[in-house]
């Protein structure tokens, strides 16, 4: 099987090195993108180092079976019929394709058997702060139908890129040596700060990300759930955190919920508030699954219930939900 990861050089590019590195699909020649940014630096794979290609509109994508694609909206944009035009399967990360009608948007644990309708052979993942949602939703969802979610989100710095990343530890640093801190990715400085403004904001003063959260569940749940979203940028390197507050049809307890989430794929009950025992991103992060704990009912509304989530939005909202992706499809 031949890959090509395009984007390589970005947060989600190496985590795909690192998750294909680790997992055990038969790989047998990986080809690595970038723009005139990274083009000519090289990558070890498998003991073997491999040079980045500059993306251009050629065809370099001949006999390449799957393309894994994190370099921006307009990237995939731009390239996605080069990418494709030789029977490419483009697995993309950003969010130019989500919502359109004859591109799946797959999160495995879910909804796999829509990744096998692509026919535009590009297969969308969704939004890194929907998946880790919905892949808890769905334990809930066989119990009772959601009718409706109300969330908060506490989204680290790496969720704007490699950009962010360095952006945050940079404010710590400056801030230590008594000097004004840069601001250049996020709209303040992040650091002893949060910040309720991820994406821009569209016509009814929810963000595009929060909006995201309502079409792209219900698009993945098939489902008319209703997802009311406050996404918050929080000075944290790594791992996405969300206060889920849900509604279902009829009433569950907390005790159905917990032994639903113990035996769901890709969930971990992390639950024993007495003990101190719940999710946080310090610990989460370059963790696999989806984490969950503090679930309670809720104090206002029969058919309620809220918890804590907690999972990494490199891994799997973003690369190990594609490489999962493929692994589906294989
Ligand atoms: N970070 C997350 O938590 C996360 C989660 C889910 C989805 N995503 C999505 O994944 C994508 C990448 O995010 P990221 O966080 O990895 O960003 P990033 O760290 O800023 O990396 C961006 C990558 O895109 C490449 N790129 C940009 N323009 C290009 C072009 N014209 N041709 C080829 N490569 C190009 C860059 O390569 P050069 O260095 O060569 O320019 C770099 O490798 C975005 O669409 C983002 O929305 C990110």
């Amino acid at each position: 099987m031949k890959i090509a990861i395009v984007g390589v050089s970005g947060a989600v590019g190496q985590e795909f090195l690192r998750i294909l590195e680790e997992r055990t699909l038969p790989v047998d020649e990986l080809v690595l993108f970038g723009s005139q940014r990274s083009a000519g630096r090289k990558y070890n794979f498998r003991g073997k180092e491999i040079e980045v290609k500059l993306l251009q509109h050629n065809d370099d994508f001949k006999g390449i079976d799957f393309a894994l694609t994190s370099a921006g909206a307009g990237t995939s944009r731009e390239f996605a019929d080069t990418i494709t035009k030789h029977g490419t399967v483009m697995i993309d990360n950003s969010s130019a394709f989500r919502m359109d009608a004859d591109v799946p948007l797959v999160v495995p644990e879910v909804n796999p058997e829509d990744a096998k309708n692509a026919p535009r052979r590009i297969i969308a993942n969704p939004n890194c702060t929907t998946i880790q949602m919905v892949v808890a939703l769905n334990a809930v969802e066989k119990l009772s139908h959601i009718t409706r979610v109300h969330v908060s989100t506490y989204q680290s710095a790496s969720g704007a890129g490699a950009a962010g990343m360095a952006e945050l530890e940079a404010q710590y640093a400056e801030l230590g040596a008594g000097k004004e801190p840069t601001v250049a990715k996020f709209a303040f400085q992040l650091a002893y700060n949060v910040i309720p403004h991820i994406d821009v904001f569209t016509d009814n003063d929810y963000t595009k990300e929060e909006m995201k959260m309502f079409h792209e569940t219900r698009k993945i749940m098939h489902s008319d759930i209703r997802v009311s979203a406050t996404c918050v940028r929080v000075p944290v390197m790594r791992a996405h955190s969300e206060s889920v507050w849900l509604e279902t049809e009829r009433p569950v307890s907390v005790e159905e919920v917990r032994a639903a989430f113990a035996k769901e794929p890709g969930v971990v009950l992390m639950d024993e508030p007495a003990e101190k025992v719940y999710p946080m991103p310090l610990f989460i992060a370059g963790k696999d699954p989806v984490y969950v704990g503090r679930i309670r009912k809720d104090l206002t509304c029969d058919n309620g219930l809220t918890f804590w989530c907690v999972s990494d939005q490199i891994k799997k909202g973003a690369a190990l939900n594609a490489v999962q992706i493929l692994e589906t499809l294989i």
